[in-house]
């Protein structure tokens, strides 16, 4: 019987057992000690995914004796799957030797078997190109580039747009990424994918069948400025800096691997962030930011991410491979990782990749990748206070916090924006789009960043100097409801969130299609003949840079509640649902829409519209604004916005139509369609806006409305 049962067993292991197989590697290397007899120890960290349960091939080998004795860690696992399929796993090795060569040397390692994929493609041969010679403007031997993936990277179908990779270059340098050519000059290639090589972007330009697609890249490394290499015998080479427009083909300074396979799932029906796949949301770290760590400090990263549609399983994580991860639910589908790691002494200088996505079943977030930068002891750390308007930042750092702190060192991104000081304290104030500060798009948030960093004179040696870095960020919140503007016109509303920053936004009416002169707040509640055209506009204010302004929904009601039982959607998931609506060409922080006036059924005579809208960075492609219109299917309504109110931390302002007198007149009078109705009696008690107001023409209205909107107003 026993027998029988492991039999049974290891047949059953049999059938579920994945193919095995390699599924990717990552090298990163950086020099450590120069011994007198000019040898240059280099420290390699190679991480390697395979396709089901763990297994490694760290067997690098090298073109030239001068190498040294390759000395070998045990290789330790960073992740891998815990479901009871242990689909994947990725492990990562220490490697280190000591370099003698005077000429850039090429390690390389190779196998038979790339698990199955779709192009077919077998062996695998990852290179590492290094060369020890000190550079002049490091006075150090060549850090390589920074990179790394997670091992299983999965994307329906449907919903793989591109992939930024992650590109970080200790250095400082250019940082390219080339599609490896290896052995066969174009087979590497994708033919349905564009590889952006500045960016390190992968974009979709074709369709990609379900299954594995294997990427083989090179990431290379070029100076931003002219330099030297000088090796052991004193002979030194020029390096051009990097420049684009110059045709010519430089030597890189050094160059790395990165391979990983993207399986491309079954399509799905839609591919809405935080509903339909997890969407990262605040505080996790962005796609390339800098983490600073100290050794003997335990480091600690914070992912929080949502996907209302289906739980969020786990994150998947590739890490130094002491880095552990827990896991913890909060409401609305929201799951949070805490990772920790503690940097050991071997980790000191490293610039340590850390990728990561989070996975439902069937689908998995936008991989974002930081660099973790490991220091002898903390950074130092000063008191700063950055606060955050609606169109600028400013940071105020006190000099008693950090001594020896002279502003004539210090500089913004943007070397020509200048920095003051008093007595006490270091000023910086700068627009949300000057002084070298970027946005991006976190998910959730708009942030704007820039750094304070102390800078030395050209080509010094040493420094007596404190070295000193403050990165800053101000964070705006993307999802915000407005609705139209007050009635004694105090009128913008204002988005808060506390120690964020704030966003104007303003919802107005205007007299007509011009969008030039709004209706004058003193002659609220607006005078409007049912089907007459109302035209409406809302509008951001903000010096903000490369934002676009989206509108994500508008719903009317018939009180002053967005979220009543009886509701008409105008605008839905982005979508425009009403047909008499039509939006005209604005600026991207505007939207100018026309839409004709109606009303309830029902014993109702007021109509309320509030909107929400969202702010994306311009360009981001995986944000909400690029997504445009999405057409959800019916299975499950999205979110219902209170939630999402909560979610986003947004005020919703009162909204108050005057009281409608006339109606019963109105309803007698049926036959009229210009009922103008007046109220300046209750403007006193008219807050928000909007809309329209006429008499009781119901059966008006059914005769002339299109009908699914006959249909939504009379079913209430
Ligand atoms: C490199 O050389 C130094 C000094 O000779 C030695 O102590 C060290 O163990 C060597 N390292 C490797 C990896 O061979
Ligand atoms: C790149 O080369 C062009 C042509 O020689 C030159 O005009 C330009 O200034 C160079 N750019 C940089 C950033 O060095
Ligand atoms: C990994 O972590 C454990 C405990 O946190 C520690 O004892 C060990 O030295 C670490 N190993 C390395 C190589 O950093
Ligand atoms: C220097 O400026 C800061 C920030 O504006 C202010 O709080 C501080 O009082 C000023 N100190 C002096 C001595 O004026």
């Amino acid at each position: 019987m026993v027998h029988i049962a492991v039999l049974l067993l290891f047949c059953l292991a049999l059938a579920v057992d994945p193919a095995i197989g390699f599924y990717g590697g990552s090298m990163t290397f950086t020099p450590g000690n120069r011994y007198p007899d000019s040898s240059v120890e280099v420290h390699f960290y190679y991480r390697e995914s395979s396709r089901g349960p763990c297994v490694s091939y760290p067997h690098w080998i090298c073109n030239n004796v001068q190498c040294g004795n390759i000395i070998y860690t045990e290789p330790e696992v960073t992740d891998q799957d815990h479901s009871d399929q242990s689909q994947w796993c990725q492990s990562e090795v220490h490697m280190t030797t000591n370099i003698s060569s005077n000429a850039p040397l090429v390690l390389s390692n190779s196998g038979c078997c790339w698990t199955d994929n779709i192009q077919a493609v077998g062996r695998w041969t990852l290179r590492t190109d290094v060369d020890v010679g000190r550079r002049s403007d490091t006075q150090s031997p060549n850090r390589s580039p920074v990179s790394a993936a997670v091992p299983n990277i999965r994307v329906p179908q449907n919903c793989f747009q591109s992939l930024q990779l992650l590109a970080h270059d200790p250095d400082g340098d250019v940082v390219r990424c080339k599609f490896s050519d290896a052995n066969c000059s174009s087979c590497h290639e994708h033919t349905n994918i564009n590889l952006d090589k500045d960016s390190c972007t992968l974009h979709r330009s074709g369709s990609l069948n379900p299954g594995l697609h294997v990427f083989e890249l090179i990431l290379e490394d070029y100076p931003v400025s002219d330099i030297t290499v000088t090796n052991a015998d004193g002979v030194s080479s020029v390096r051009d800096a990097f420049n684009l427009t110059l045709n010519s083909d430089p030597t890189a300074l050094s160059q790395v691997p990165l391979q990983f396979g993207v399986e491309i799932l079954a399509p799905v029906q839609s591919c809405v962030p935080d509903v339909n796949k997890p969407g990262f949301l605040t505080p996790t770290p962005l796609n390339g930011d800098v983490h600073h760590a100290a050794v003997g400090h335990m480091h600690e990263i914070l992912l929080r991410a949502q996907s209302s549609d289906s739980s969020i399983l786990d994150f998947q994580v590739s890490g130094p491979f002491n880095m552990s991860k827990t896991l913890r639910d909060e409401s609305d589908g929201v799951a949070v990782a805490t990772l920790s790691w503690t940097p050991q002494k071997s980790d000191l200088y490293r610039h340590v990749p850390v990728c990561f996505t989070a996975e439902t079943l069937h689908s998995q977030s936008e991989m974002r990748c930081i660099v973790v930068v490991v220091a002898r002891s903390m950074v130092l750390s000063g008191k700063a206070e950055v606060i955050c308007k609606g169109d600028s930042i400013s940071i105020v750092i006190n000099k008693a916090s950090m001594e020896g702190i002279d502003q004539n060192w210090l500089q913004l991104r943007d070397p020509t924006c200048s920095l003051t000081s008093n007595e006490t304290h270091i000023l910086g104030s700068m627009s949300l789009n000057t002084c070298g500060t970027t946005v991006e798009d976190s998910g959730d948030y708009m942030v704007f960043k820039n750094e304070i960093n102390s800078f030395e004179t050209p080509n010094a040696v040493i420094t007596r100097r404190n070295q000193v870095k403050i990165g800053f960020s101000c964070q705006y919140p993307k999802l915000a409801s407005v609705s139209s503007h007050y009635i004694n016109h105090k009128s913008d509303y204002i988005f808060t969130e506390s120690s964020f920053g704030t966003f104007g936004y303003s919802f107005e009416v205007f007299t007509d299609s011009s969008f030039s002169s709004r209706v004058d707040p003193n002659l609220y509640p607006v005078k409007v003949k049912l089907m007459d055209m109302l035209y409406m506009g809302i509008e951001a204010h903000s010096a903000l840079p490369k934002v676009r302004l989206f509108i994500e929904s508008c719903r009317a009601t018939p009180e002053d509640n967005p979220y009543s039982a009886v509701y008409y959607d105008i605008i839905k998931d982005g979508c425009v649902l009403d047909e008499t609506v039509k939006v005209y060409p604005s600026a991207s922080m505007k939207y100018d829409f026309e839409i004709q006036a109606f009303k309830f059924t029902g014993d109702f005579d007021e109509v309320y519209i509030s909107c929400s809208v969202i702010l994306c960075a311009e360009g981001s492609p995986n944000s909400r604004c690029a997504q445009g219109c999405l057409r959800q299917t019916s299975r499950r309504r999205r979110r219902d916005s209170s939630q999402e109110t909560a979610r986003h931390y947004i005020i919703q302002g009162p909204l108050r139509v005057s009281r409608e007198t006339r109606q019963h007149d109105a309803a007698n009078n049926g036959g009229s369609q210009h009922v103008s109705i007046s109220t300046g009696v209750f403007a006193g008690l008219f807050i928000v806006s909007v809309i329209v107001l006429a008499g009781m023409l119901v059966h008006k209205i059914r005769k002339t409305r299109p009908l699914d909107r006959m249909h939504l107003l009379s079913s209430f």
